[in-house]
């Protein structure tokens, strides 16, 4: 099986439990992994809320975006303002051959509220694309260090694929 993780991460969090999640991959087969970094990142946490808010797309290198070489697709983000972050609804929007493939979103989030539709959206973009089976998992902030408590919550998310 081949796997491909691509997250975007501000302070890390998502960036933590995205190597957790290619380490159990990699067991299963090959896992590449990528970080979104955006060119026009904001700083300021009202100008990142905001944007996230609205929907506002990031601009990004033109990178990993065919997906056709991959079985298994991984998007993780972190939860801003109830919705995902402008580098991963670019990718949303630009990747290509997504038909048929399976996907996992997974956020990182602090108090909890807006995780539901952070990942509602995420699938539903998912959908849009033609991805065949569609899982989530979602890991609160204080837990992304406790790698057994991240590993649950991947497996629980696997269980779906026959993986
Ligand atoms: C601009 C901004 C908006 C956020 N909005 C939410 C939110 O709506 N709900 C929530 O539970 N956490 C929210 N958070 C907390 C982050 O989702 C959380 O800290 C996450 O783990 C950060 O991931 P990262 O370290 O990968 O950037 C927000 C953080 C930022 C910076």
């Amino acid at each position: 099986m081949k796997s491909l993780i691509i997250y975007y991460s501000y302070t890390g969090n998502t960036g933590k439990v995205a190597e957790i999640l290619k380490g159990i991959l990699s067991q299963k087969g090959q896992a590449e992994i990528h970080r979104l970094k955006p060119t026009d990142e904001s700083n300021n946490f009202f100008v990142q809320a905001a944007g996230a808010f609205t929907g506002k797309r990031a601009k990004l290198p033109e990178e990993w975006l065919d997906l056709s070489g991959y079985d298994l697709v991984c998007l993780g983000t972190p939860v801003w303002a109830f919705a995902p972050t402008p580098a991963i609804n670019t990718y949303l929007d630009k990747c290509r051959n997504l038909d048929g493939k399976d996907a996992i979103c997974f956020v990182t989030y602090a108090s909890g509220a807006g995780v539901k539709r952070c990942v509602n959206t995420m699938i539903e973009k998912l959908k849009q694309k033609g991805a065949f089976k569609i899982s989530s998992f979602n890991i609160q902030q204080g837990k992304v260090g406790d790698a057994e408590f991240v590993e649950q919550g991947i497996k629980e998310a696997l269980e779906m694929f026959s993986v």
